[in-house]
């Protein structure tokens, strides 16, 4: 057993819901074999156990591991493009890297480099949209599963309107997401995601192969994207003839295992269908406002019951910082003048760790640092000097403290990162 001293800041009461932030000044946490198992007033868990090792985190500020709950492995080099609106910048940015995947040895370094950057960030789980090429999504969960961060993800699937390099048949869709999921669905942290790119690059055959792989696999995941752009928006209904999610629950796959990442302008029966069918949106605000997409409505999300996690949709998004992330969520409904909701820090904590959690159906495992849950957490520890230090030493009260965290944090801040209690940073 370990203990671990801290001031814990975590949001394991919905302040979407009423609850508020959870602030332990001083508390300790024990774990074993990477679970909490004890968690109370240092003074009091010391007491109980007083033979076993403390490690003293008091000078900083201890958090659960934050979750992506969206964000592109083979995009980490094409971050920081701006100036084009989604399509182009799908055209002249994305596409062309996401082909370089079908290189081995190109995707084996960028596999590396993301999953060092999720951690360097404090993410220790996300949702990853894979590449298209089988063998770069099999080298991205081998850098996953040899580095810790707890992944779901798999292979990106289209079959028109893309580079054709990245186009496949609904066929070997099937077969080859059959394969990789054998490989990785439940193998350690790893578990597996049906991703077709979006409705636009799909046709109702292939998005049939994503209905029947995702039916064929036990506790499998859903992701896309939906209702991120106005042309896109319009392109689908044309190819469609209907709204952009019910491209998607014709097949079945709106339900409580899907998440849609943007959502940034959907119409108030798809609003509702997300509400009713228990599918998760997650949203991305630094690539929304890079790309111009749009300001999210997250009041009509509430409105209608519809559970919205965090994104840093790497590359598209401007890092993989969810604190960054955060901070523009909160800006964003700022400048929603007219039904914009006032976003509070726990608000923000609590779609960056437990929204995502919740997304992804790891809730009894993660999310907050209770006992009971495992210990995946990142310590903040100000560098002397650094504007968090200060913000934080002039902090008036647990929320203050939290607010300052999301508009000042940097990755030099973030000291140490675990996942099931084993340190990954
Ligand atoms: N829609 C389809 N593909 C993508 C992508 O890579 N990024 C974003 N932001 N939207 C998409
Ligand atoms: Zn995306």
């Amino acid at each position: 057993m370990t203990i671990y001293r801290a001031r814990v800041l975590d949001t394991p009461d919905d302040p979407f819901r009423g609850g508020t932030l959870r602030s332990d000044a001083d508390a300790g946490l024990a774990v074993t074999d990477g679970t909490i198992v004890d968690r109370a007033p240092f003074a009091d868990v010391r007491a109980r156990h007083p033979e076993d090792d403390v490690v003293d985190l008091s000078d900083g500020v201890l958090l659960p591991g934050l979750v992506d709950a969206h964000v592109h492995f083979p995009q980490v080099r094409i971050i920081g493009g701006l100036g084009m609106p989604l399509l182009d910048w799908l055209d002249r940015c994305a596409l062309p890297e996401e082909a370089r995947m079908a290189d081995v040895e190109y995707a084996r370094g960028v596999a590396a480099e993301f999953v060092t950057s999720l951690l360097e960030a404090g993410t220790t789980t996300a949702l990853v949209f894979g590449a298209h090429f089988a063998p770069a999504v099999d080298l991205m969960f081998e850098a996953a599963e040899a580095a810790g961060p707890r992944i779901t993800s798999g292979l990106v699937v289209s079959d028109r309107l893309l580079h054709p390099q990245l186009h496949t048949t609904p066929q070997r869709a099937y077969d080859e997401g059959a394969e990789l999921a054998a490989r990785w669905h439940g193998r350690g942290r790893a578990r597996y995601a049906v991703i077709p790119r979006f409705a636009l690059s799909c046709s109702d055959p292939m998005l049939a192969a994503c209905q029947a792989l995702h039916d064929s696999l036990h506790g499998s995941w859903f992701t896309t994207h939906v209702n991120e752009n106005p042309a896109e928006i319009a392109k689908v209904r044309e190819l469609f003839g209907c709204d952009y999610l019910d491209s998607y629950h014709k097949h079945g796959l709106v339900g409580p295992r899907s998440v849609f990442a943007h959502n940034v302008h959907p119409t108030d029966a798809e609003l509702g269908l997300l509400g009713t069918t228990g599918a998760t949106v997650a949203h991305c605000p630094t690539s929304n406002a890079s790309l111009g997409s749009g300001l999210f409505p997250l009041g009509r999300h509430l409105d209608h019951g519809v559970p919205v996690a965090l994104g840093s949709d790497v590359g598209a998004g401007t890092g993989f910082s969810l604190f960054k992330e955060g901070l523009q969520a909160y800006f964003a409904q700022r400048l929603r003048t007219d039904d914009g909701v006032p976003l509070t820090p726990a608000h923000l904590l609590h779609m960056a760790t437990a929204a995502g959690a919740k997304a992804l159906g790891l809730d009894d495992l993660i999310g907050d640092l209770s006992t009971g849950k495992r210990f995946d957490a990142l310590w903040l520890r100000p560098a002397p000097a650094s504007t968090l230090d200060t913000a934080l030493r002039h902090a008036t009260d647990p929320d203050d403290a939290l607010a300052r965290i999301f508009t000042h944090t940097i990755r030099h801040d973030i000291a140490n990162v675990w996942v099931d209690g084993t340190l990954v940073r």
